[in-house]
């Protein structure tokens, strides 16, 4: 689905692609090191030079509402869920997008949007998935790896090429405007659905819940002493 630009080096692939001179819908920049990788809540992201697969796609989703925004997140997450399973993994997407298999975390998204009045006009997905890397700063909360799981190496490439072909089987969808196919499967896929755990609610401490479902619009429901409650991005945290 996408055409292909692979740089030996650059800062990150996610500002590299906000370049609209260089790059529109259906271009995938990967660069092979990135010299400051950028991660979610502003940190950074580290990744061992020509190990992984660190890229970002450029996307125009204009048929789709600011307020539908999530359902390209799903199909993102989904599509590299997708790319695990290839490899015979069994992954588990952590809301919002982080992929996880067990308690290791594989992957990471950071998505950018621009808006048109109501509408999405550019989206700049940045994926980094971690391949062949198999050991981690201990910075780095709960990373693993494909070739930690299953003890072979790969071609990051053809990495990209799973994902390119899960990716484009997704968005179809989303583009046929079936958003409940995409939601339902985000929620099979849902990291620790149904289990009890526990979690941190600023303003609140410590807390026990079981997480229920993600809603449409991104919201995760949870259940915490008998009462679903709903929560926006960085209203919640996990404790692995
Ligand atoms: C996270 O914190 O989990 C999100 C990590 C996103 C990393 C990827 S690597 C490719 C792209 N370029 C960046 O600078 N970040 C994203």
């Amino acid at each position: 689905m996408f055409r292909t630009t692979v740089l030996q080096e650059c800062g990150s692939t996610n500002t590299e692609a906000h370049d609209r001179d260089k790059y529109r819908h259906g271009d995938a920049i990967i660069a092979l090191r990135q010299t400051a990788g950028r991660g979610q809540r502003g940190r950074s992201w580290e990744s061992e030079p020509g190990e992984n697969l660190t890229f970002s796609v450029v996307l125009e989703p204009v048929f789709l509402k600011v307020t539908e925004q999530f359902m390209l997140s799903e199909a993102l997450a989904l599509a590299v869920a997708d790319t695990l399973r290839h490899y015979k993994l069994e992954p588990s997407v952590k809301w919002t997008n982080d992929i996880y298999v067990g308690n290791g975390k594989i992957c990471g998204m950071l998505l950018e949007h621009d808006i048109k009045s109501d509408h999405l006009s550019r989206t700049i997905a940045g994926i980094g998935i971690n391949v062949n890397q198999t050991a981690f700063s201990p910075n780095v909360p709960n990373p693993s790896s494909i070739s930690l799981l299953t003890g072979r190496r790969y071609d990051i490439m053809e990495v990209f090429d799973t994902f390119s072909t899960k990716f484009s089987e997704r968005y179809k969808t989303l583009e046929s405007g079936d958003f409940r196919l995409v939601s339902e499967a985000y929620n099979e896929s849902l990291y620790r659905r149904d289990i009890p755990a526990r979690y941190f609610i600023p303003g609140e401490g410590e807390v026990p819940g079981i997480i229920r479902r993600v809603e449409q619009d991104g919201r995760l429901i949870v259940e915490i002493e008998g009462r679903e409650r709903s929560f926006l991005f960085k209203e919640i945290e996990f404790i692995i």
